[in-house]
């Protein structure tokens, strides 16, 4: 007599998949979640873009300091579609700010924070910290005079923390002075570490969300 097989015919597979899709896509949400319920899947959307467009002008982009400059002026002036790649990856970074505004003062105003959901606001605070890296690390890779003085200030300020400032900026501008080795350093914290750090942090806010739920009104 042939035994009952437990293995999932190629079939099955794919209903199973798409029966997992479909649930994770169809959660039951609260009554009247509406527009102020939609700037964590705008953040989430921005996010995508300023990777795909970061992902292009990385493949030109050079983070030596003897070249940056020239590099981005070449993406800007002589790749195809260079200038509104760039353009699209700074105003991206500017609407990502706004959206996170907006979409703090969203789960403020709710209570989203409030037991059993402060993890998921723990979380996003990290979030927001990583974000504000990204805007800090990415202002000067275009290693112009406006970057450079931005910068400065912005080390400085780091350097003004009790206790770890002056490590800080000794860490983060490669040496006591901006210069050189300031450059790469700021590019892989841009390109490496605050992308996994993004990863892992959307990886467990929405886990977050997706276990307690949106808050009702
Ligand atoms: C930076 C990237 C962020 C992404 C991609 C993101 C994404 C999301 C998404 C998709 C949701 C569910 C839909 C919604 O309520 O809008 C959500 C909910 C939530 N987020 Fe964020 N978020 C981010 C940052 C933050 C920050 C900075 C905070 C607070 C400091 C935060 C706190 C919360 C809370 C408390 C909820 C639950 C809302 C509720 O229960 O109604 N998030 N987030």
């Amino acid at each position: 007599m042939a035994s009952p097989t437990t293995e999932p015919t190629p079939g099955s597979l794919r209903q199973h998949i798409r029966a997992a899709v479909r649930s994770f896509c169809d959660e039951p949400q609260p009554v009247r979640v509406g527009w102020p319920q939609v700037f964590g899947s705008v953040l989430l959307f921005l996010m995508v873009v300023q990777g795909l467009t970061g992902f292009l002008l990385a493949l030109s982009y050079s983070s030596s300091a003897d070249s940056a400059y020239e590099s981005v002026r070449y993406i800007q002036e002589r790749t195809v579609f260079g200038g509104l790649i760039r353009g699209m990856h700074r105003w991206g970074a500017n609407l990502l700010i706004v959206a996170l505004a907006i979409h703090i003062a969203r789960v403020f105003i709710w209570g989203a924070y409030k037991r059993p959901r402060q993890w998921t606001w723990v979380s996003g605070c990290l979030l927001f910290l990583t974000v504000l890296g990204f805007g800090f690390t990415g202002y000067l890779l275009p290693w112009d005079l406006k970057a450079y003085f931005g910068t400065e200030v912005g080390t400085r300020i780091a350097g003004s923390a009790p206790g770890l400032g002056p490590y800080l900026l000794t860490w983060l501008r490669g040496g006591p002075q901006l210069g050189p080795m300031t450059l790469p350093r700021f590019y892989a914290i841009h390109v490496l570490l605050l992308p996994a750090l993004l990863l892992l942090g959307i990886a467990w806010h929405l886990w977050q969300v997706r276990s307690y739920g949106i808050t009702p009104p």
